[in-house]
């Protein structure tokens, strides 16, 4: 087997968290990727001008001196958002993209919207800014199986809001589903694809036990749905890139409520390319990790590489987070306890 060197690759979608998580867990994110998209929906979401630039304040403290790592900061929609603040923070720069959860769907989303069409106006600004509009693509009607809460977004929700808004820059989030993989490129969307809606299907969930670790929303499918997303990320296909969703959760409160997300970033590039080497497809991972955002995103490629080695590589059972040299929690990452086949070695400048 071959060692491989690729450009540095960016996570499209992360929860970096905030206070004495963030200050934990960021280095697992700025070793090794040039740049992030930084989820809002921390405990009081990122709304304004203000709390952005407090928010990407924290977390560039928290980076150590030397790091070179770029958050792209984003805006959490509410029925409230107004424009002024979204054209004001584009502009400025404060914000990369917009956020849309629908009211209640996930983690932290209990302001998000309650109706797309209140947005209507928000997106038209967008539409002309060029500012992406990066979505949580599930619909929150507990009538509706929580199985089929994408695919029945993607049709009544979606649908209308592409044919109303054609030239809006859209990213559909932690795609799940076949039925996604289609409309993504069909329409012209670009769609992150996470780690671990790559390994599990929603078996996972119920293996020995409930099993909250397996846990995140969207929940993971039915294996012809992870098998739909493995053919689509190794495809080389420019409309799919990388994005973790990393979602740390401490372990008393993951085992307490079964909180939704799975802390994948000590071991996402890793987890990643298993899925490219078992599907044969090792020349392509560059273009998922690496170019295909940058090119959806209009942003230039990082300069600098890293390198990765086919290596047995341990994942602990837990990351522990540390405050004032005492352990205060621990996280239980993506891969706990296994033994992965490869390693990142480093950054070569
Ligand atoms: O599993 C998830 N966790 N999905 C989300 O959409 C949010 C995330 C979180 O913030 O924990
Ligand atoms: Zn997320």
């Amino acid at each position: 087997m071959k060692e491989l060197t690729i450009l540095k690759p960016d996570d499209w979608h992360l929860h970096l968290r905030e206070g004495i998580v963030l200050k934990n867990i960021i280095r697992f994110t700025s070793e090794f990727f040039g740049r992030a998209i930084v989820m809002p929906n921390t405990k009081k979401p990122i709304t304004t001008i203000k709390e952005c630039i407090s928010y990407k304040k924290s977390i560039s403290e928290a980076l150590s001196i030397n790091s070179t790592f770029e958050p792209l900061m984003t805006i959490y929609l509410t029925d409230e958002t107004v424009k002024n603040e979204i054209i004001e923070g584009f502009n400025n720069k404060v914000f990369f993209a917009a956020k849309l959860y629908p009211a209640n769907v996930t983690t932290n989303s209990s302001q998000g919207v309650k109706k797309i069409e209140n947005l209507h106006e928000i997106f038209e600004v967008m539409q002309e800014l060029g500012m992406p509009l990066l979505i949580h693509g599930e619909v929150t009607d507990p009538e509706v199986d929580i199985f089929d809460r994408e695919e029945v977004f993607i049709d009544k929700e979606l649908s209308p809001l592409i044919q109303k808004f054609p030239k809006l820059k859209i990213v559909l989030e932690h795609i799940t589903t076949s039925h996604a993989v289609d409309f993504v490129q069909e329409n012209n969307l670009g769609a992150t694809i996470t780690p671990h809606h790559l390994h599990i299907n929603r078996n996972a969930m119920f293996f020995g036990g409930l099993n909250s670790d397996f846990y995140c929303l969207p929940v993971a499918k039915r294996e012809n749905n992870r098998i739909a997303l493995r053919k689509a990320a190794t495809s080389g296909k420019e409309c799919f890139f990388l994005g973790t969703d990393s979602a740390p959760h401490l372990r008393q409160w993951k085992a307490f409520c079964g909180c939704a997300g799975i802390f994948n970033s000590p071991v996402a590039i890793e987890s990643y390319i298993k899925v490219f080497e078992e599907e044969n497809a090792l020349n392509q991972f560059e273009k998922f990790a690496s170019l295909n955002g940058p090119n959806f995103y209009n942003l230039p490629f990082n300069t600098e590489k890293i390198r990765l080695v086919p290596k047995l590589n341990e994942i602990p059972e837990f990351i522990q987070v540390i405050e004032k040299n005492k352990v205060v929690g621990q996280i239980k990452p993506f891969h706990g306890g296994e033994t992965l086949t490869w390693r990142v070695e480093g950054v070569i400048k």
